[in-house]
């Protein structure tokens, strides 16, 4: 069973091949980032633009990566939830409408739950485990009971993780997306060199809850007071520092959430994955505590259809099909149905 994957929640413009929910035959993704560069974030209505523009041909690479034509593809999917509006509804409606023509089934995609799929991408990871969902948008810990059965058990008080990264690199004037640039400031750094606030978050209803605000706060007051000074901090010591002190909230709640619910499996997944920080120290907790875990191929971190094609895989399987009236949604529960 062939699915075309159409992914356009956010700045990528993505299209995917995936065949019975394991194998990729394409993958093809169209980045905005220097289109959006310039103003340091996304910004919505060059995004739905650019989507416009490209996504008829990111369909047809994706075609011709896969040594496909349509009449091979049996469904097409597409993300319709969530993200911004504008750039969901071109994917949403250029799959709909190549499914309507082609008299094709129609399946739509939750993004969060095609980023928890990429961790399965490459593994059987089995039911229940508890997922750790980090991107520019989300800061998620979740009961996978099922694949269709995900219970959010924390989630972000404020910014999300991806945010907190990209909103400090733009301070610094580090550039944009920040995340990546940070990580890779941070390899030279020194972790220890800076100490920043961890949240308390300990009452009953946040116990799983994560907050990215103070910390956000306290690097620029860090970085503003040494200006006043005239003084400089080492740039490469405050991404480390800052990286590490994320790496912590995250794994901190993540291990507490593992102990209490007693899952002794645990997937990351979302753009922050790719955080060597969040990545090493989520490992190193995991491995002292004996837990498995799963986590995506770099190429599967950020946004892809991959992801998509792949979870759509299972909602088709599971009788999952959507008609021509269903619509973008833009903020969405994880977990919550259509
Ligand atoms: O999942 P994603 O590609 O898009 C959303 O669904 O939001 O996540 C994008 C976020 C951005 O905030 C970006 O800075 C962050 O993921 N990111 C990283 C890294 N690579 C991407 N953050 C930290 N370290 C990285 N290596
Ligand atoms: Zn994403």
């Amino acid at each position: 069973m062939k699915i075309l994957g159409i992914e356009s929640s956010c700045d990528e413009t993505a299209a995917a091949i995936v065949e019975d929910g394991r194998t990729i035959l394409s993958n093809v993704v169209a980045t905005q980032i220097p289109f959006h560069k310039v103003y340091k974030g996304v910004v919505p209505e060059i995004a739905s633009r650019k989507h416009v523009e490209w996504i008829l041909p990111v369909v047809k690479q994706a075609l011709k990566e896969a040594n496909l034509t349509l009449d091979d593809i049996d469904a097409i999917a597409a993300t319709n939830r969530p993200g911004l509006m504008g750039s969901l509804l071109v994917g949403l409606t250029f799959g709909k409408t190549l499914a309507w023509s082609t008299n094709k089934p129609f399946i739509a995609v939750n993004h969060m739950l095609g980023h928890l799929y990429a961790a399965q991408l490459e593994n059987d990871i089995s039911y229940p485990y508890l997922g750790l969902l980090v991107s520019g948008g989300h800061s998620i810990i979740c009961k996978v009971n099922n694949f269709d059965d995900i219970e959010v058990l924390g989630t972000t008080v404020d910014d999300s993780v991806g945010e907190a990264f990209d909103k400090v690199a733009k301070f610094y004037g580090l550039g944009y997306p920040g995340g990546v640039i940070i990580d890779n400031l941070a390899k030279q750094g020194d972790s220890k060199a800076l100490s920043f606030p961890i949240p308390k978050l300990d009452s009953p209803e946040h116990r799983y809850d994560v907050s990215f605000s103070g910390l956000k706060t306290a690097a620029l007051n860090l970085i503003n007071t040494a200006s006043q000074k005239g003084e400089e901090i080492n740039r490469e010591d405050l991404a480390a520092s800052f990286q590490q002190t994320i790496s912590e909230i995250l794994v901190d709640k993540t291990m507490k959430a593992a102990e209490e619910y007693g899952y002794n499996t645990i997937a990351l997944a979302g753009g922050v994955s790719a955080n060597s920080g969040v990545r090493k120290t989520l490992q190193e907790a995991c491995d002292k505590r004996g837990y498995k875990l799963y986590m995506p191929d770099f190429k599967y971190c950020g946004d892809n259809a991959a992801m998509i094609g792949v979870a759509a895989y299972y909602e088709y399987l599971n009788g999952t099909r959507h008609g021509w009236d269903l619509n973008a949604v833009p903020n969405l529960k994880l977990g919550e149905r259509i």
